[in-house]
């Protein structure tokens, strides 16, 4: 089969391509692009390691085929933040220690981005919903839940609600500065912040 033309925009970054129609868009972010941080864990829908923002919204990017969506937006792990810095939810996943091998990381941060946006009080129980997709093979989900836990309380104590910002791509001068704790009592550094 001939190949196709797709013109995606990855982490604000425009890129044109000649791929197989066939190519699944986990595929085409780690072999075209190399952008690793997207992980396959099971190509069968199930696990959520492989899941990106498409125009906004969490996807399993093994569930899309890259040709299907020419012209759209995708942010993976690595967009999350310029200049190598650290979203909030991904400083709280440190602090409160939500990954063992890290390997479910990356879909479990991009899941949780998307489910902060859409819902930035969300309860425990609705944080344990909204990463319902997203399997953990170490098991860590308590640890995990109290990640995102962490940032749905940051949120409510500063004006800035960096979670919800569209795109994700957050410049860092939008964000507060500051050092936070968490109900957990672990701190939360926010971006920008200076150390204490
Ligand atoms: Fe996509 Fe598992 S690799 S859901
Ligand atoms: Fe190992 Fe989740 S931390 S799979």
């Amino acid at each position: 089969m001939g190949k196709v033309r797709v013109s995606l925009t990855v982490n604000g970054v425009v890129h044109q391509d000649e791929i197989e129609p066939r190519l699944l868009l986990v595929h085409y972010l780690r072999d075209v692009l190399g952008l690793t941080g997207t992980h396959v864990g099971c190509d069968t829908s199930q696990c959520g390691a492989c899941t990106v923002h498409l125009d906004g919204r969490a996807v399993k990017s093994c569930t899309v085929l890259a040709a299907s969506v020419d012209g759209s937006a995708v942010t993976t792990i690595e967009g999350l933040r310029p200049h190598g810095q650290l979203h909030p939810l991904q400083e709280a996943f440190w602090q409160e220690h939500g990954l063992q091998c890290g390997f479910c990381t990356p879909g479990m941060i991009m899941t949780g981005v998307g489910l902060l946006r859409d819902n930035p009080t969300a309860s425990a129980e609705e944080i344990r919903d909204g990463l319902a997709g997203n399997l953990c093979r170490c098991t860590g989900y308590h640890n995990i839940v109290r990640a995102v836990q962490a940032v749905v309380w940051q949120m409510a104590h500063t004006t800035e609600m960096p979670a919800t910002v569209p795109g994700d791509v957050i410049p860092p001068e939008s964000l507060p500065g500051g050092i936070l704790s968490s109900p957990t009592g672990a701190e939360i550094k926010v971006p920008g912040s200076k150390p204490r």
